[in-house]
């Protein structure tokens, strides 16, 4: 057993997120596929006094709304992996550095859970497989099992049910972080509305057959065209000054520009790194945004630094 662990976890965008109806739990089933890039997250775990419970510590950008209590889904994810290792007493320090932007439609959180997972398991040392640990990742948010996989994968069910997919090129993105925070679930309850009112439909049987086949060709352009979003007119109803930042991305050469998950940031394809280099300093010119990042993908899952 090792005294202390940090593993590092990236940040997604949905190449594609179609939504294709509301199940019984309240969840909304979806067609997606992930893609996983550069910018990640890294979590710390070290022993703490015996008897300390689970103390946390954040650091980077705009942490205030990052719980520092078992509220903290690093933390949720240390204890589940306790209990299915037979782990009575946890007593643990937990460190944050948030690189990705904090309830941003980037899966932040889902990120930090999957380092905590892979971190706690290497500094336990206890023999929990990796179908156990997507397992637990399962239970404990929709986009953490890809966070522990990372690349490019299709997602079915809540998002959980993961199929690795041939990418055979290096996407280059232009990150849009804008400012304020949009809450999962209150996207897709304006979803729901906008359905009900008659101004949005469920997507029916989506294969993203094409997208596939240009994330299988490497052509940016290509991929490009198939890039779609279906929480995307919800994001827009909460937060309309996401068609400026959109329309401004797309102006100034970006291949394609979709809001990047459940928002409200913005991720826009380039053509290559300088075209992306180029644009991510126009686009913070602009001042439209709090900040702009360059990112590419496929980066990989979850994994515990040396
Ligand atoms: O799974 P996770 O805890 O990340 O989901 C947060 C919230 O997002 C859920 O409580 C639900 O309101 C919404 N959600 C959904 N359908 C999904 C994923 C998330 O409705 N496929």
């Amino acid at each position: 057993m090792s005294t202390s662990a940090s593993a590092v976890a990236p940040a997604k965008i949905n190449l594609s997120l179609r939504i294709l109806g509301v199940r019984d739990d309240g969840y909304h089933e979806i067609s997606t596929v992930f893609h996983a890039v550069s910018l990640c997250d890294e979590v710390r775990i070290r022993p703490g006094a015996v008897g300390s419970g689970c103390s946390v510590s954040t650091s980077g950008d705009r942490i205030e709304s990052v719980p520092t209590d078992e509220g903290n889904i690093a933390v949720r994810a240390v204890r589940e992996l306790a209990r299915f290792a037979g782990i009575d007493q946890v007593d643990v320090v937990i460190e944050i550095t948030k690189v990705i932007p904090v309830a941003a439609g980037m899966a932040g959180g889902s990120a930090d859970a999957a380092a905590a997972l892979v971190a706690a398991r290497a500094m336990w040392g206890v023999p929990v497989d990796d179908d156990d640990l997507h397992a637990i990742a399962a239970g404990l948010g929709s986009d953490v099992p890809f966070a522990l996989i990372g690349g490019t994968a299709r997602g079915l069910g809540r998002g959980e049910v993961l199929a690795s997919v041939l990418s055979t090129s290096s996407l280059h993105w232009v990150i849009a972080v804008s400012d304020g925070e949009l809450s999962t679930p209150a996207v897709y309850a304006e979803w729901d509305r906008l359905v009900a009112a008659g101004d949005c439909q469920p997507s029916d049987g989506a294969d993203d057959r094409d997208l596939l086949a240009a994330l299988r060709s490497g052509v940016a352009p290509d991929i490009a065209v198939h890039l779609v979003n279906d929480l995307q007119p919800a994001a827009i109803s909460l937060r309309p000054s996401l068609t400026d930042v959109l329309a401004a991305g797309t102006e100034l050469g970006a291949l394609a520009g979709l809001v990047s998950g459940s928002g409200p940031t913005c991720a826009f394809l380039a053509a290559d790194r300088d075209e992306a280099i180029g644009l991510a300093a126009e686009l913070s010119g602009l001042g439209l945004v709090r900040a702009v990042r360059y990112a590419v993908g496929p980066h990989p899952g979850a994994r515990v630094m040396p």
